[in-house]
């Protein structure tokens, strides 16, 4: 059942956007804006989180405003540094420069591919990050802005390599998690230190690290706590509640210096002479990436509509608008760190707003790169040619911005079906498919208004002031139920003033309806644009119209009497429940395939000749009585009847039974193991034990009862 968006919540929403007509005026001060979206690690594809967080907002943030005639760079690029690229390489044997090359092209295409819009996308193993983020670190080092500290840090003696961030794995110290990173614990999402680690272990070689000392320069934050509070807290008070209270949280538990090198042999070498072997840490060198990018651009030879300007006017220039899209787990970098960096170097503008996004699910579960639970960007546009638009909008439409989200296979099929076809594809198709049935494709005349159609025009009007303010706030899910809502009022009005029913009776009505109907079409090809822009460019098409820009809109004045449109086309196709239905298995078949991975069974043992075997006496027993062994944990004395004899045999199951659950029990016992002394009692003989993947013990017991003494062979 499609989602009715009645005339009260539309008032709702609108008088909700007055109260943040503060963005409104804040935009307009600005000269012109610098967006960024973070860089992706080019060590796996792009998939639907990374879209729904950070590139699907980003693109109609910008999209708009180069619509609305604003001076806009959009800056995009791969982060192509850090250890989960070395780690990559090294696993499948290839260099990582080979790694970020094969996802560098791979991203760029489909991010191209989907429509997004970037003026440069860059890549941060390119010659001129080099130089932009060692002179970075070269100005911050020259004006004193890092400590040198040399400290004991994890070194992997067989590699013989430093083990930084995820070079080491270990338990964490917060949720018990055993596979947390040395900077991060993927379970709880706690920002680790490798020293945090409990039971570190090189992955490398599974070593045991030693502690080695090694220099590093370090950017204290700490001394930036006062100006980030007041910049933040103080100054920032309009930021999204998530992004505002993670800085506050960081801010108000203290912050420390922060190593901005590292020891490893992939990155952008530290730029002093006594710095071997060192290179910039990832999170120093990739935010300068932005700013290498926007130089890569002004060196490839910007287009005309940024000509006027340098790389400079996008970073130093007071009059222009930073604005970062990223995701929630890239907040610190963006908002502590790299402004912290920024304010050292002293000659850069700051970002103005940080719309982060929280995270969008994928069926109920988080979405993961290692376990293969995504919807690969690449995949989706091979699987749906031609249905980008589809893609944008339900990731737009189900956007992460105030919570995390789901999308599921289900919701895509409804959206697709019961907004895009039976709303706005429905409108548009009926508007463009009368008018070829009444007029050859040729626009009618607009006769003498009625009631109904003033009604119509007037609110016209008010929709791209509307949609624009969402928009300006960061509210990208918002603007876009206004935009259908458009086209749900054009339904609307055919549905109420009929032309099909009147066209006998009533021509001249008629026509006014359909150059009515056919200006509501043209306005949802000029506001769709920025959402979905490859349907607006079909509109566009359909209307015989070069694309318009954002101030035209609101007008119904668009299409002249006389103007020959062209033939209509399908905006949007119904998706059928078989389309669906695959979509989900493959997932289905991810869940086997990683359930099946996730066994870790251990490797076979040697071979043994069945002589060796027969010479092990296993008989079928019960225990009698059960009781623990004291000052022990793990121990409990039982005494067996085997058939032969009732003996004395001690456990270690004590953690996993109750003395008093297994009396009575058959089990299997090795009754020819030779005696042994446990604390101090005679255990004569051992039980066989199942032990799981997780170590927890079950009892290996005759299918149905046996008498005791049974012999097992
Ligand atoms: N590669 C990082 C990630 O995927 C984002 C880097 S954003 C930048 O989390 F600012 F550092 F470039
Ligand atoms: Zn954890």
């Amino acid at each position: 059942m499609p989602f009715r968006f009645s005339v009260f919540s539309f008032q709702l929403i609108c008088s909700l956007m007055l109260l943040n007509c503060y963005h409104l005026t804040m935009a307009s001060e600005f000269k012109r804006y610098t967006v960024t979206s973070a860089l992706p690690y080019a060590n796996g594809p792009v998939h639907i989180g990374h879209l729904a967080g950070v590139y699907v907002p980003a693109d109609i943030y910008v999209r708009y405003l180069r619509s609305s005639g604003k001076d806009v760079l959009f800056i995009g690029g791969s982060d192509e540094h850090g250890v989960p690229i070395t780690i990559r390489a090294k696993k499948e044997g290839v260099t990582p420069q080979q790694i970020v090359d094969k996802y560098h092209e791979l991203i760029k295409k489909s991010f191209h591919d989907l429509g997004i819009s970037f003026d440069i996308y860059s890549r941060t193993s390119s010659k001129i990050h080099a130089e932009t983020s060692s002179a970075f670190f070269k100005t911050l080092y020259d004006k004193k802005a890092f400590i040198e500290k040399t400290s004991e840090q994890y070194f992997d003696p067989t590699a013989n390599q430093f083990l930084a961030d995820r070079y080491i794995v270990g338990t964490c110290p917060h949720c018990g998690n055993e596979n947390a990173y040395g900077d991060q614990c993927e379970n709880c999402g706690s920002t680790l230190s490798p020293s945090e680690l409990k039971n570190p272990k090189s992955m490398l070689s599974g070593a045991q690290p030693i502690l080695k000392d090694t220099k590093h320069w370090y950017l204290p934050l700490d001394q930036y706590e006062s100006w980030l509070r007041q910049w933040i807290l103080e100054d920032h008070k309009e930021w999204k509640p998530n992004v505002y209270g993670q800085c506050k949280s960081w801010i108000d538990q203290g912050l420390q210096p922060r190593a901005v090198t590292r020891d490893l042999d992939w990155g952008v070498p530290v730029p002093l002479p006594d710095a071997e072997g060192k290179v910039l840490y990832v999170w120093f060198d990739a935010p300068i990436g932005y700013i290498s990018a926007t130089r890569d651009y002004f060196a490839q030879g910007a287009s005309a509509n940024h000509a006027m300007n340098t790389w400079e006017t996008y970073w130093k220039d007071k009059d222009s608008k930073l604005v970062h899209f990223i995701g929630k787990d890239n907040i610190v970098f963006h908002c502590i760190i790299f402004p912290a960096m920024l304010k050292a170097e002293g000659s850069y503008i700051l970002p103005d707003q940080v719309p982060a996004n929280e995270f969008m699910n994928l069926e109920g579960n988080k979405i993961s790169t290692s376990r293969n639970w995504a919807v690969w960007l690449h995949e989706y546009l091979e699987e749906f040619p031609g249905k980008q638009d589809v893609l944008r909008y339900v990731l737009c439409a189900n956007a992460p911005e105030t919570k995390d989200n789901d999308f599921t296979w289900k919701d895509f099929q409804n959206r697709n079906n019961n907004e895009l076809v039976a709303i706005l594809g429905n409108f548009v198709n009926r508007a463009a498919v009368l008018t070829q049935k009444y007029y050859e494709g040729i626009v009618p005349a607009l006769n003498n208004l009625t009631a109904q159609d003033q009604e119509l025009i007037e609110k016209l009007k008010t929709y791209p002031a509307e949609i624009a303010k969402s928009i300006e706030a960061y509210r990208f899910r918002e603007a876009l139920t206004i935009y259908i809502d458009l086209a749900r009022t054009g339904n609307k009005y055919l549905a109420d003033s009929e032309p099909w029913k009147i066209q006998a009776t009533d021509p001249e009505r008629v026509k006014t309806i359909l150059n009515l109907s056919l200006q509501l079409t043209a306005n949802l090809a000029i506001l769709g644009e920025p959402f979905i822009p490859f349907s607006s460019k079909k509109l566009f098409d359909m209307l015989n119209l070069a694309p318009l820009t954002w101030d035209h809109a609101g007008s119904y004045n668009l299409l002249k009497e006389g103007h020959l449109l062209n033939k209509p086309e399908l905006l949007f196709e119904k998706l059928e429940d078989e389309v669906i239905t695959k979509q989900v298995q493959k997932l289905e078949d991810t869940k086997k395939e990683n359930e099946y991975a996730s066994l870790t069974v251990k490797p076979p043992k040697e071979a043994v000749q069945f002589d060796d075997f027969t010479k092990m006496d296993i008989r079928v027993a019960t225990i009698l009585t059960a009781e623990k062994v004291a000052k022990t944990k793990k121990l409990l004395k039982l005494t067996l009847d085997t058939g032969l004899d009732q003996r004395t045999v001690v456990s270690g199951i004590a953690e996993y039974f109750e003395p008093e659950n297994i009396i009575g029990k058959q089990v299997c016992l090795l009754a020819n193991l030779a005696p042994r002394d446990i604390k101090g009692i005679e255990s004569q003989g051992m039980i066989l034990m199942a032990e799981d993947k997780d170590g927890k013990l079950s009892f290996v017991s005759p299918g149905t009862a046996v008498s005791n003494g049974s012999q097992i062979s």
